[in-house]
């Protein structure tokens, strides 16, 4: 959990308005009743807010008794009243996720009436107990605890910096992971961190030879194959569902790539993670489906300054049965809308997630309270669109400037991710291919529709017709286009 910098305070809409609208009793009293905390204000709070507004937890202050949610009643009702806590992006409209947070509209105007009427306490025998939170980390007792060997001492200033830092597990036998959880020591730079599991030595090497704690450039090797998962402000770490696990082998390493974004005081670093792991192999493999793929590095991203709905989309057939199980959207500060729909064979559409107004600070990972299942012919399409307009309070260019794919925060990102596991076990392998190829596809789409308009793009075009286009035709035929194919499956798309 991170406490985000809160561009959202102007995009609120005042709750008076709404407050001057609401009636004046908690639906099922009698109108005379008078809303108490005791009994009807702390057992929303409790459950809904509580969690985070703890000691020991991201949330900038607690809210576990009367007098705490006194002192910011008015707050709280604004907060509630657009939504903006709990944070919770995804819409509504779709198969229903787990653990949502979200409020009923009895449950804020409960809270709006309280304050209206005066926030009386009640009887303080009344007041439930608080929720039994688990101590630490939201997902319990982890089965092995990871730091960084020493802490990274990130400037003040500056731009932004990625680095990897190696951690030895030493694990006596190979083991199965069931959720990788994560805390920033420095919350307040710590704007990502991905998770490496590497078995070839090449992160310690790179670690050696450099001075300062950690290693610059991560080994391509490593970046092909070892990415396992991975951190974001306000992301909640996720367990997979049963018969699920990544293998993590015992001579492994452990590497997070974290991105710093210096906030103009020096800070530490020293990551802490908790891994949790399953007592049996995995009975049932997973892939993660991401559209467009690779967060939209091939996927031409170019925001002209100004644009107030840039878009792009992009589709995946379902090669055989499969279930969703998980989803989760990534964009910087002009992301503003991501959907990603399902249509079935028959033609039923399903909204497997929409986010109407992405909030940087909030990357959360939705799981499905059920499995949701997708038949083979489905098709999934996703949709990003991004806000580059002066309008948008989260563009950090003010005139906007034009905006390109790349790792910078003030870079652009874009995609959404879902995890599918196929029905029939023996259909995984299928379900594999067809989403890897599905990657290469769109990256050589992109490159031949594309690759010449930009100016790096028509450096890449010409290194790219030096390379494949044999004949010297200035076209690439489909002998070539295999070629080009083949290429990028070498470069780990
Ligand atoms: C998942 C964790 C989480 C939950 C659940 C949560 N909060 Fe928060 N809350 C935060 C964090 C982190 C911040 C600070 C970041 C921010 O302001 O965006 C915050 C900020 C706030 C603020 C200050 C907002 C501002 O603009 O400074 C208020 C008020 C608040 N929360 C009230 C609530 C209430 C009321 C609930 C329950 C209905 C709730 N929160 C549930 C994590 C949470």
């Amino acid at each position: 959990m991170k406490l985000a910098p809160s561009t959202n305070k102007h995009l609120r809409t005042s709750s008076l308005a709404v407050l001057a609208l609401v009636a004046t009793s908690v639906p099922g009293l009698s109108g005379s009743e008078l809303v108490t905390f005791s009994e009807h204000v702390a057992p929303i709070i409790f459950k809904n807010c509580s969690t985070c507004h703890r000691p020991g937890q991201g949330a900038p202050f607690p809210l576990t008794n009367f007098e705490e949610v006194r002192k910011r009643g008015k707050f709280i009702v604004e907060v509630t009243t657009d939504r903006y806590m709990p944070p919770w992006h995804a819409a509504t409209g779709g198969p229903p996720f787990k653990d949502e947070r979200r409020l009923t509209d009895d449950q804020i105007l409960t809270l709006s009436q309280w304050v209206e009427s005066g926030m009386a306490e009640g009887d303080p025998e009344k007041v439930p107990a608080l929720p039994d939170f688990p101590e630490g980390w939201l997902l319990g007792k982890p089965d092995m605890v990871i730091e960084m060997t020493e802490a990274y001492d990130v400037p003040a200033d500056g731009p932004d910096i990625y680095r990897n830092f190696v951690v030895s597990l030493d694990l006596p036998e190979d083991k199965w992971l069931k959720a990788i959880d994560f805390k920033p020591s420095a919350p307040s730079v710590v704007h990502h961190s991905l998770f490496f599991i590497d078995e070839t030595g090449d992160a310690r090497k790179r670690d050696a030879e450099e001075d300062t704690p950690g290693f610059r450039r991560m080994p391509q090797r490593l970046e092909r194959g070892g990415f396992i998962g991975g951190w974001a402000l306000g992301a909640n770490a996720l367990m997979l569902p049963d018969g699920m696990a990544d293998k993590l082998p015992k001579n492994a390493d452990f590497v997070f790539s974290t991105h710093f974004h210096p906030s103009g005081k020096p800070e530490q670093e020293k990551s802490v993670a908790a891994l949790y792991f399953s007592n049996a192999p995995p009975t049932r493999p997973y892939s993660k489906l991401q559209l467009p793929p690779l967060f939209g590095a091939v996927a031409a991203i170019d925001i002209p300054a100004g644009e107030k709905r840039y878009s792009k989309t992009d589709y995946f057939e379902v090669p055989v049965d499969v279930h969703a199980f998980a989803i989760g959207a990534h964009a910087h500060y002009l992301g503003k809308e991501m959907t990603m729909m399902a249509t079935l064979p028959g033609g039923t559409s399903l909204q497997l997630l929409r986010v109407d107004d992405w909030d940087f600070a909030w990357q959360e990972q939705y799981a499905y309270k059920e499995f949701v299942l997708l038949p083979k012919g489905t098709r999934i399409d996703a949709e990003i669109v991004w806000d580059n307009s002066d309008e948008n309070p989260r563009n950090p260019s003010h005139p906007p400037k034009r905006t390109k794919w790349g790792l910078e925060s003030t870079d652009e990102m874009g995609s959404v991710t879902v995890a599918l596991s196929a029905v029939e076990k023996a259909d995984s392998e299928a379900l594999e291919t067809a989403i890897s190829e599905h990657r290469r596809e769109s990256a050589l789409r992109t490159f031949l529709a594309n690759a010449d308009k930009s100016e790096e793009g028509r450096g890449w075009m010409q290194r790219a017709r030096a390379m494949f286009d044999r004949d010297q035709n200035g076209k690439f035929d489909p002998e070539e286009r295999k070629a080009i194919r083949e290429f990028l499956k070498g470069m780990g798309l």
